[in-house]
């Protein structure tokens, strides 16, 4: 049968905590043709410990990759017209390897992982001149959240990555790192790189000079010749070496949250965007200045989209459990089986009578940053039952996000009218209902919930030598959007809202 006639395509690789996606988008429409998602396991060896397989991730992505082509062959699309592929990927995880067998030396140790507590603790101690050496160079409190802690515990305690440094076999990298490395060829000249906002991400890169930073290197006893090279978010890096789309240039790559701002076109200075996966991130773009927060949030890299482009940077709001409380819900107690069953129970009773839930399993982010912080379920009677659970769990989601959003307004200074939205949790109309209400301020939602995958594929089609995606705001298409306007009155929300700083106050200090 006739192929049909397409202009080109776009393909991302969106590689979260909780799954992997490929999505294939046309570049003149931004319209989503074919995609295929497989969930990836995570290992909690020990309390507070949580990893995942490097290699499980890679075959994720190579399935996604195929599955997807299949599909597009189905739908008649010649996969010949994919032009480039973009990286955008859960960020802070660490992955160390032997760059000589291609074999990860440990388990990838995962964002959210809470074994440097002690590390962090002993660090902190320790700071050269003032306290403020950390923050000022890479926008970031010293905390187990980011890589270069994750990466000094590797080094002090898996004798397989001492060796390899020693004998200089060793690459680190963030998940883009390795996947890009691997993906273009592995130990048969796989290009060892990451981009500027994954590397923002490590704590060891000046987000000023935009380069690895010697004394913070020194600091944490980092070894540079173990890192990847800092490119761009959008440049040619190498091409596809197996595979249904080998020969195909990555040309993309981005942190899943820059992604997502990209995606949402948050292109103007004070343009912000939250997305909801397995945690909950609000970034907002502060334009070429680093604005650094009085209110817990983080400095960070927003993208860099060219080798001579300039560079945008971002305020950050990050809590780390969105939809990982659901997943809680579904696979530590058991009371849904699916992540959507947990809509059907929240509207069954439509409230969480008296019952607050402070999803604290990694202590708290934005903006307490409190490590000994720890989950609790309060203001529980003999009336409650799973559906207030549920519904306080999702409540809990969205008095994160106004948290954030408040510590935001207060570093702006100028609060936002309405809040933009994405991630897997924003098909969940009742969480969204919620969300207004709690903020008080609408919430937004494009009719195509893949932005971080976009914002990935638009990076890949810009890049110079690809060229099959403009970035001129004309040329951005007026996008659908779904809008949810605030129901109860603002006294009912704001006595939730304290109620709820209540329960946060009794979730820390759980850990000394
Ligand atoms: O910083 C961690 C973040 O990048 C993880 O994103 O989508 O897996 O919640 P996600």
């Amino acid at each position: 049968s006739k192929k049909a006639v397409l202009g080109p395509l776009v393909g991302a690789v969106d590689q979260g905590t909780s799954s992997t996606r490929f999505l294939v988008f046309n570049s003149k429409t931004a319209e989503l043709l074919s995609h295929h998602q497989v969930e990836i396991k995570q290992e909690f060896p020990r309390e507070g410990w949580v990893e995942q397989d490097p290699k499980e991730i890679l075959h994720s992505v190579y399935e996604c990759i195929e599955k997807t082509c299949e599909k597009l062959g189905q739908l008649n699309i010649d996969i010949s017209n994919i032009k480039a592929i973009g990286v955008s990927n859960q960020r802070e995880t660490t992955v160390v390897w032997d760059k000589l067998t291609g074999e990860p030396l440990y388990n990838a140790v995962v964002w959210l992982d809470l074994r440097t507590q002690s590390t962090v603790e002993s660090l902190s101690k320790r700071i050269p001149g003032n306290n403020n050496f950390v923050k000022s160079k890479t926008g970031l409190p010293l905390s187990t959240y980011f890589s270069a802690v994750k990466l000094r515990w590797l080094l002090d305690n898996v004798r397989e990555v001492q060796k390899a440094v020693e004998e200089k076999r060793a690459l680190f990298g963030t998940i883009d790192s390795w996947l890009i490395w691997s993906l273009t060829g592995g130990v048969n000249g796989g290009v060892h790189c990451t981009d500027v906002t994954n590397a923002s991400r490590t704590m060891l890169f000046n987000i000023h000079s935009l380069e690895w930073d010697k004394q913070l290197c020194e600091f944490f006893g980092i070894p540079m010749e173990i890192l990847p090279n800092v490119r761009s978010s959008s440049e040619i890096y190498g091409l596809m070496k197996a595979g249904a789309l080998e020969g195909v240039p990555i040309s993309g790559c981005l942190g899943d949250q820059s992604a997502a701002l990209v995606g949402q076109m948050c292109f103007q200075n004070g343009q912000a965007k939250n997305t909801y996966g397995t945690g909950c991130f609000l970034l907002c773009n502060t334009g070429h200045k680093c604005v650094f927060s009085d209110h817990g949030l983080l400095t960070t890299v927003a993208y860099k989209l060219g080798r001579d482009k300039p560079v945008y940077y971002a305020l950050e709001g990050s809590v780390a459990i969105a939809g990982a409380v659901i997943r809680w819900l579904r696979d530590n107690l058991g009371i849904i089986k699916t992540s959507e069953e947990i809509e059907k129970l929240a509207k069954e009773v439509g409230t969480s009578y008296g019952c607050y839930f402070v999803p604290a399993f990694s202590g708290l982010y934005a903006p307490y940053w409190e490590p000994s912080a720890r989950g609790i379920i309060c203001g529980l009677t003999q009336f409650t039952n799973k559906c207030h659970i549920a519904f306080a769990a999702l409540e809990a989601v969205c008095f994160q996000t106004r948290e954030i959003l408040d510590a935001m307004n207060r570093d702006c200074g100028i609060p936002l009218s309405h809040l933009q939205v994405d991630g897997g949790m924003t098909s969940n109309k009742i969480l969204m209902q919620l969300q207004a209400d709690i903020l008080y301020i609408p919430v937004v939602k494009p009719s195509m919930p893949e932005t971080t995958a976009l914002g990935a594929a638009m990076a890949a089609g810009a890049a110079e030598g690809v060229g099959v995606w403009s970035l001129e705001p004309e040329d951005l298409s007026a996008v659908t959007m779904e809008r949810f306007e605030p129901q109860i009155n603002a006294e009912e929300s704001e006595i939730r809202y304290s109620t709820w700083k209540k329960a946060v106050m009794k979730s820390m200090g759980w850990v000394t």
